[in-house]
């Protein structure tokens, strides 16, 4: 037992000796047991780059960059944009999508459900949703192709088409199993263009 306590000082002094020496200048890189990634490709601030031709390495934005937040300068433009960055907290049909605990059928009358707001919705559908639900709706997306148990949901059956428009709205919002919530990201307006949208695609799969 004297030999074990003896060899274990000896040892925990030589593996302190070994890695423990700090805060001393050395001129060889120091050996790395894990680098903790401090060696990487990367970009660094106001340096200069071989990737691009004009050698700069910090890139200007690509042309038509809009920043989250920042207001057009076009008179006339603001309301859409209101819409556009509206992520709800009312609690209300048009918010929630819910009348009192019940989903709501129908849309909030504040919409108009026309031709641009359905190519509003489909723009958004195949941003958003397409890569689950596929293009049709019938949830054969190209995540199926690789990620397949539980399948996303086919929108065009009838158990969905039989949901209320607000049970829709709903599911976008706060997600379901494991299908996470889209309310961080798509717009209160456009979560309901949405919901027209696959409207639109269970109407055309009859
Ligand atoms: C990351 C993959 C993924 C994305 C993206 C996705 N979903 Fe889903 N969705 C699922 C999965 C998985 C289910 C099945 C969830 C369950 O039943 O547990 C589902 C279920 C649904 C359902 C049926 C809900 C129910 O009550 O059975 C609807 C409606 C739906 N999604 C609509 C959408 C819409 C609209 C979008 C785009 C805004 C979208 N989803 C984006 C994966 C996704």
């Amino acid at each position: 037992m004297r030999w074990f306590f003896l060899i274990l000082a000896i040892a925990v002094v030589a593996t302190a000796v070994a890695l423990g020496p700090r805060g001393e200048k050395f001129s060889d890189p120091p050996f790395e047991l894990f680098n903790d990634m401090d060696r990487q490709y990367k970009q660094r601030p106001q340096k200069s780059s071989n990737i691009f031709d004009d050698g700069k390495g910090a890139r200007k934005p690509v042309a038509g960059t809009v920043p989250i937040g920042f207001k057009f300068p076009h008179a006339g433009n603001e309301k859409d944009l209101a819409s556009d960055l509206d992520f709800s907290a009312g609690d209300d049909f048009y918010n929630t999508g819910l009348f009192g605990d019940f989903y709501g059928k129908g849309y909030p009358k504040n919409l108009t459900i026309d031709e641009e707001f359905l190519a509003r919705g489909k723009e958004r559908y195949q941003i958003t949703c397409t890569p689950c639900h596929g293009e049709s709706g019938n949830g054969q997306g190209v995540v199926s192709k690789y990620w397949a148990i539980p399948p996303s949901a086919n929108l065009i059956d009838p158990r969905v088409k039989a949901m209320p428009e607000g049970q829709l709205y709903w599911t976008i919002t706060h997600g379901k199993g494991l299908m996470g919530p889209y309310n961080g990201v798509v717009s209160v307006r456009d979560r309901w263009a949405i919901v027209a949208y696959v409207r639109a695609l269970q109407a055309a799969a009859e």
